[in-house]
């Protein structure tokens, strides 16, 4: 799809991965870019074209003054997201439900409100940041990957409830990335910067389900032809 002058909302736009892609955005020549948070206390952003707008997706009365303010958007990018650590058997039932509700019904929330405005809008897309814990799941975050994939499924509802509006959704399935998220867990990480590039990208070439990092495509590739190997390996994180 084309990105030149589109209008584009993000959600947990003030760091990490949405960070990242409110300069992506810029770069392929958006008109305008919402970038939502909870806090906007610190933000700013040099370019004029970036407009700070206070939003919690698990509130309704935040969700509805954003579509008010956000009439114009054409790209909802659904990036805002939690982790919680904990084993399935020991981990709070209250940490489920806190992962659920951004990460799922955060999602589901925010498309409901936001499709009516994208509908309206021309050219548009829904674009999810899931995770490759969508697909299959490492142990020690079991509330965080019951949501993401959930949330996934939720992605692919409503891909099929829009194709007939021609208003595609994008699901995102990154690998692990360099931010506040996984601060303190030592692996390899793509810089957040590279992956919001790689997303954008992946719009403009119409890919529906998009690889953005070197670790997401290798587990995708290894995933294709022995998803049940995959499982093992992640089992034994
Ligand atoms: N880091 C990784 O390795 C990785 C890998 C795969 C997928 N992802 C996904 O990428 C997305 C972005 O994560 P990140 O890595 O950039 O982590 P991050 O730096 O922790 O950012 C998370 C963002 O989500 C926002 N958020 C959390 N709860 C919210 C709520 N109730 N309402 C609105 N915004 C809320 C936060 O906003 P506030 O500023 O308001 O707190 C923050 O901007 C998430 O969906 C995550 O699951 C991350």
């Amino acid at each position: 799809m084309k990105i030149e002058g589109k209008v584009v909302m993000i959600t947990g736009a003030v760091r990490g991965i949405g960070r990242g892609l409110v300069d992506a955005f810029l770069k392929a020549g958006a008109n305008r870019v919402y970038a939502a948070s909870r806090n906007l206390e610190a933000y700013s952003h040099p370019d004029k074209r970036v407009i700070p707008l206070q939003l919690d997706v698990t509130n309704q009365e935040s969700i509805q003054s954003a579509v008010k303010m956000a009439g114009d958007t054409q790209i909802l990018v659904n990036n805002a997201g939690v982790l919680e650590f904990g084993n399935l058997l020991e981990a709070d039932r209250d940490s489920f439900r806190r992962n659920l509700e951004v990460n799922l019904w955060g999602n589901l929330d925010m498309d409901r409100a936001f499709v009516p405005v994208l509908a309206r809008n021309g050219e548009a897309a829904v674009v999810n940041i899931l995770t490759l814990l969508s697909m299959v799941s490492a142990p020690g975050m079991s509330a965080y990957n019951a949501s993401k994939a959930a949330a996934w499924s939720l992605g692919m509802s409503l891909r099929a409830t829009l194709a007939s509006q021609s208003i595609p959704v994008f699901n995102v399935f990154p690998g692990a990335v360099d931010t506040d998220m996984l601060a303190g867990v030592e692996m390899t990480k793509t810089p957040p910067a590279i992956v919001a590039a790689a997303i954008v990208e992946g719009l403009k070439a119409g890919t529906e389900d998009i690889f953005p990092d070197p670790m997401s495509q290798t587990v995708y590739d290894g995933w294709k032809k022995d998803h049940k190997a995959v499982e093992k390996q992640f089992a034994s994180m």
